[in-house]
């Protein structure tokens, strides 16, 4: 970590600690000593400990957040992206169930003039990160020496590596001992944590997906608009275009959930198959970038340029494109025959009338429970499990037709997970009212409702 010139005098911890356990503010001098003190070893996790729960229940200022936020960007390798042409672009979801808009989206942007390099790491949740869906492509590289980059950048404007081992060493450390002592629920410390990696990672246009709900980090909509809110001045502060969609992660995004389905999904999508949500919310999120970006003139024109390149298959060529150009062997994805999970089993409903809602923490439980989860990061997670939703909510059910299939390694384990998809399913005999999937946009001039947004989504 580089020490900046005011880092002249050390301070007792425990007067910090007393003094956010007050109500005090911090400034940069000891956020610096603190973080350089978790790094060096010098303060023991106790003490760190015992200062994220003070902050957990006193909070940190925006000031502080953005000190905070720096001083984790500072702590390793920052990303220069600035030999690469064009506009560099993310986008960051804070995780949800059946995620798999970055796979649809990344494609998109990349053959509407962006450059996407991007950086995903392995995920410790209860279903896979984006690496790992990838990684169900046989073949597929997620590490790459440093001109392989720099040429498929050039080459196919896409590219997505692992995370850098030396990427915020002391957001690593900081979330390994916040998940210890239940303090990862703090709305600056969130904010903190996902921004410096975006930070870190270098690009010029960064979108969110803050997603509220039973699947999701943030419970409701108003905290998730207040993270948003948070994050996005971060993002402006540090000098990138930035804008956050907020979105429901009550029920699964999609109809998949499991590595490989998601694969295949995304492939589907991009073929024209899309369930109506997951393709809404992908083309929202390409659109919000190539308007950020300037490649769009309005929020409309973005979503629609995106929409065409689904539409005319140049999406599609894209994600397979770039597969193969890292090694992946596409030809199971193309034609089929990508799934090959032992055991498939058929839930059938089990009454007419709506399936009303779908129970997205449940069903990542459930495919956690078949193996495509894992605890820690050098657990082998199984990329074939999962399971494929063949109705979603506010669909029209008859009795005893195909509500799901679940994708197993033994059939006893299907069965389990069938009767626990069940429960996770909630039915109605009339049709539900479903809430928009799309909350809102937070931008840096402020907040979009839906009501005002849904006519750009067309
Ligand atoms: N994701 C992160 O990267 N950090 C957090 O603190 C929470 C979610």
């Amino acid at each position: 970590m580089t020490e900046p010139d005011f880092v002249k005098r050390d301070f007792i911890m425990c007067d910090l600690i007393a003094k956010k356990r007050d109500g005090g503010e911090f400034g940069a001098a000891e956020i610096e000593f603190w973080l350089r003190g978790v790094l060096d070893g010098s303060i023991p996790d106790y003490q760190t400990t015992a200062l994220l729960m003070a902050i957990y229940f006193r909070g940190l200022s925006e000031h502080e957040t953005f000190l905070l936020t720096d001083a984790i960007v500072r702590s390793g390798d920052v990303l220069d992206l600035s030999h690469i042409p064009g506009c560099k672009a993310d986008k960051h979801s804070t995780g949800g169930v059946g995620d798999k808009t970055t796979l649809i989206a990344m494609p998109l942007a990349a053959v509407c003039g962006l450059t996407i390099v991007k950086m995903s790491g392995r995920s410790l949740g209860k279903t896979g990160g984006t690496a790992d869906k990838l990684e169900s492509v046989p073949g597929f590289r997620l590490t790459l020496e440093p001109a392989d980059l720099q040429h498929q950048a050039e080459a196919e404007r896409l590219v997505l590596i692992t995370q850098s081992s030396n990427l915020t060493p002391a957001d690593k450390r900081l979330y390994a001992l916040r998940d210890l002592t239940s303090t990862v629920d703090s709305l600056p410390l969130i904010a903190a944590s996902v921004m410096s990696k975006k930070i870190a990672a270098g690009a010029d246009v960064i979108v969110l997906d803050v997603k509220f709900g039973r699947g999701a980090f943030m419970p409701d909509a108003a905290n998730a608009v207040k993270l948003a809110e948070l994050m996005v001045e971060l993002g402006r502060q540090a000098g990138r275009k930035i804008a956050a969609l907020i979105t429901s992660m009550e029920a699964p995004l999609g109809r998949a959930v499991g590595n490989a389905l998601e694969v295949w999904e995304a492939a589907e999508t991009l073929r024209g198959y899309g369930a109506p949500d997951l393709r809404l919310l992908s083309l929202a999120l390409t659109g919000e970038q190539l308007y950020l970006a300037g490649l769009a003139e309005t929020r409309r024109q973005g979503f629609r340029l995106a929409a065409q390149a689904l539409e005319d298959g140049r999406g599609l060529t894209k994600f397979l494109r770039f597969l193969r150009a890292q090694g992946g062997d596409t030809a199971k994805l193309e034609q089929g025959g990508f799934l090959l999970a032992k055991t498939v089993l058929v839930v059938r409903a089990p009454r007419g009338g709506y399936l009303q809602a779908v129970d997205a923490a449940r069903v990542a439980g459930i495919v956690q429970h078949l193996g495509a989860g894992r605890l820690r990061v050098e657990d082998k997670i199984d990329h074939q499990v999962g399971v494929w939703f063949d109705k979603q909510c506010g669909d029209k059910l008859t009795s005893g037709e195909p509500l799901a299939h679940i994708y197993a390694e033994s059939e006893e384990q299907a069965k389990a997970a069938a009767a626990a998809l069940l429960s996770a399913c909630t039915f109605s005999d009339t049709l539900p009212e479903l809430p928009p999937l799309i909350y809102g946009v937070v931008t840096t001039e402020g907040f979009i409702p839906w009501t005002e947004l849904q006519q750009d989504y067309q």
